[in-house]
């Protein structure tokens, strides 16, 4: 049964446009049949608190590299750990709606991210332990500015990155980012000139995630 972890991260409950991407692509992978089920988490109103123990970036045999000699870690907090990547292990495809945030990730993002990855149990560590290999995430971003050729910010959008070392390269997993930029145009005058891209990049990361979701699991 093909099951979808969706995960939304912006502080835009209303008008958010990453919210609206990863919408279209849930919603599209439910009108394919009742076997393609979803598990949600808002990190907006639910997400995990910074993370207060090193050691939780370890499997519970190499705790003490992460904080040598100290007891181990609270419970609660390693109960909070498990839920999350039991979470993201049941999940055959990971959604994670992504804006930009002074040019990275939002910090309840990056809060998740640092219970999930973990060396030993997510990401090979002496072993081959890579829970999530070759499965698929796929990565909805939104940035109020440009970040491609000729806008002067290559290079300069941090969250895709970073999300792309730790999903890909570290749990082994494809993937995938679709997005819109420009999504301030409408709003501001001095991107005015660009809202004929915006209006085009949106309707194109809608028609990637309507098709991605028809395609994938
Ligand atoms: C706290 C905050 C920081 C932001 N930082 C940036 C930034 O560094 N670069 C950028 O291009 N846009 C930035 N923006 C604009 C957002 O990327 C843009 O509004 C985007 O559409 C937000 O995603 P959403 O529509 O899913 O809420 C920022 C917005 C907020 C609220």
């Amino acid at each position: 049964v093909p099951h979808l972890l969706h995960l939304d991260s912006s502080a835009d409950g209303a008008t958010s446009v990453s919210r609206a991407l990863t919408a279209t692509f849930a919603q599209t992978w439910q009108a394919r049949g009742s076997d393609f089920t979803i598990t949600y988490r808002d990190l907006r109103t639910d997400a995990p608190p910074h993370l207060t123990d090193p050691s939780l970036h370890w499997s519970p045999a190499l705790r003490t590299v992460g904080r040598p000699g100290s007891p181990d870690p609270d419970p609660g907090e390693v109960a909070r750990q498990d839920t999350l990547i039991t979470e993201l292990v049941g999940a055959d495809i990971l959604l994670i709606g992504a804006p930009l945030y002074n040019w990275s990730m939002p910090s309840s993002l990056k809060a998740w991210l640092d219970y999930i990855h973990v060396l030993g149990v997510t990401t090979p560590f002496g072993g081959d332990t890579q829970p999530m290999k070759d499965r698929t995430a796929v990565i909805a971003t939104s940035s109020g500015d440009g970040y491609g050729p000729g806008t002067g910010n290559e290079g300069k959008n941090h969250a895709v990155p970073a999300l792309e070392l730790v999903l890909g390269a570290s749990l082994g997993m494809r993937v995938i980012v679709i997005g819109a930029e420009f999504t301030l145009a409408p709003l501001l005058e001095v991107l005015a000139d660009r809202r004929p891209q915006a209006q085009a990049d949106l309707d194109a990361a809608h028609a990637a995630a309507r098709s991605l979701a028809t395609d994938l699991g």
